[in-house]
């Protein structure tokens, strides 16, 4: 019998879900090990938490039919490159003592990055983070205590303004959708069924450098940045968050303001996995291992470590500094496809090819960088169809139009539900 090669994927995001669906899976024993069985489709998240559709859209489950790896539901706290064995608990609080250990030929690491709280106090206990569908669930169901808490009989007017400010943090692609997100929410569904409250919501987006949207052009950024205040989004740049409490956030310059929800869409830091392994890394910003243009990680004297591959967030090509995004993860996985079907005969280094950068700024316009830079209704096209390119099964783009359809016909069901 033919002893096929073992290979394992750590993670379940972009990087490793595409990888254990794409790997020739007649050639190897492929297994994934995550703590989250299902995989988040991150560009639709801000919409999904707005109630464009329902947030279970914005994930796909990590066993389908066909599906022809092994999953494991577990987190890897450390790789033995030596005697190439993983070491993990599994993701279960009740068996999380329960170490075991997983062999490999050959290892993908492709586990992301966490949220940065940057020890700000208070934050890490009442922020919202934006980074799975669990997030946009909560974000939705905020909404809807919030909406319905301002409603209630003899509540002031001041309260109702505080309990309707939302704040979002972070000035990137994330926070700015998020905050586009809202304003149509505010003055589109819930102008009908809150008509009392429709003037009292509020946004505010924060950021500490001093211009958002710092992937893009100057001029974009500038665009988005007079779009999103001509729809009543008080952007705030050069702003340094002090502390944050249940319901008031602190800054130097603002002082004390009260809020109903914090949305926190900054700042990335490296898992405890990356922390602990002992290979060569990036050395400012975001930790992340360094790999070869074929996606080899080094030992910190520089040496090649033989089956180990890294990708995604958490790791970048040493010498060519790559952004954290899905594209990148996606040509990275779709690279060591080809690489690992062709058992290894494709040598090619790894190029990433550029894709135009997509930010929508709310009452359908964005802003586009690419070959061509547009604004407009344009970019807003190009945008929701996106989230029609995003989905990955044909199951979720027949229910997203579906659910477009009803929002169409029928309102959004964010208040509903
Ligand atoms: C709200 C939002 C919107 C975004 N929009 C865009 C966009 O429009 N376009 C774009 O290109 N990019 C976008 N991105 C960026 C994109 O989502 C990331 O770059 C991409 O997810 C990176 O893929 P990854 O596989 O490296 O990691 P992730 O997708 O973060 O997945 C990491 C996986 O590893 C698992 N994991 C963590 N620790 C362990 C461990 N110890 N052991 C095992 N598994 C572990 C996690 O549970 C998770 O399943 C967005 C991100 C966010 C948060
Ligand atoms: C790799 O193999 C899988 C499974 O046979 C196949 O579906 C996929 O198209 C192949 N991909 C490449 C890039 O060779
Ligand atoms: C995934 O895990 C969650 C708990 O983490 C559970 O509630 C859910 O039912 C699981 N989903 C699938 C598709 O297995
Ligand atoms: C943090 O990482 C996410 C992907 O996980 C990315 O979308 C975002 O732009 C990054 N933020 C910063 C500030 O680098």
């Amino acid at each position: 019998m033919s002893e096929k090669q073992k290979v394992v994927i750590i993670g379940s995001g972009w990087g490793g879900y595409r990888l254990g669906y794409g790997i020739d899976y007649r050639k190897y024993d492929i297994t994934l090990i995550s703590p989250e069985n299902t995989s988040a489709v991150t560009p639709l998240l801000a919409s999904a938490a707005c109630g464009l559709f329902d947030p279970r859209l914005a994930h796909e489950p990590i066993r389908r039919k066909d599906f022809h790896a092994e999953y494991i539901k577990a987190f890897v706290d450390d790789i033995d490159f030596e005697t190439q064995t993983l070491i993990c608990h599994p993701a279960f609080e009740e068996l999380k003592d329960q170490r075991f250990e997983v062999p490999y030929d050959k290892v993908v690491i492709t586990p992301g990055c966490r949220t940065n709280t940057f020890d700000i106090p208070g934050v890490a206990e009442n922020a919202i983070f934006v980074k799975n569908v669990a997030n946009a669930n909560a974000v939705r169901s905020r909404l809807n205590d919030l909406l319905e808490m301002a409603s209630l009989p003899g509540t002031s007017e001041a309260r109702q303004r505080q309990l309707l400010h939302i704040v979002v943090v972070g000035g990137g692609p994330t926070g700015i959708e998020m905050a586009a997100e809202l304003t149509d929410l505010f003055d589109g569904d819930l102008g009908v069924l809150f008509p009392r409250l429709k003037d009292k919501t509020s946004v505010s987006v924060h950021d500490v450098a001093p211009h958002i949207l710092a992937p893009f052009d100057r001029k974009l950024s500038e665009y988005a940045c007079s779009a999103l205040k001509s729809n009543k989004v008080d952007i705030k740049v050069n702003s340094h968050i002090l502390k944050v409490t249940a319901d008031t956030m602190e800054t130097k310059e603002d002082g004390v303001t009260g809020y109903g929800m914090l949305i926190w869409a900054t700042g990335n830091r490296s898992i405890p996995l990356i922390d602990k392994l002992n290979l060569r890394k990036t050395e400012q910003g975001l930790l992340r291992l360094l790999t070869d243009h074929h996606l080899n990680v080094f030992t910190p004297d520089g040496a090649v470590v033989p089956n180990a591959f890294a990708m995604g967030d958490a790791a970048d090509i040493d010498g060519g500094t790559l952004p954290t995004t899905a594209e990148v993860a996606i040509q990275k996985a779709d690279y060591l496809i080809k690489l690992l079907n062709s058992s290894g005969k494709s040598t090619q280094p790894f190029h990433y090819k550029q894709r135009s950068l997509v930010t929508y700024t709310g009452r359908r316009d964005g802003v586009i960088q690419g070959n061509r830079d547009y604004t407009g209704y344009g970019a807003w096209l190009s945008w929701r169809s996106g989230s029609f390119f995003w989905t990955r099964s044909w199951r979720r783009r027949i229910l997203m139009c579906y659910a477009w359809f009803m929002d169409w016909l029928d309102g959004r069901e964010i208040i509903r539900n």
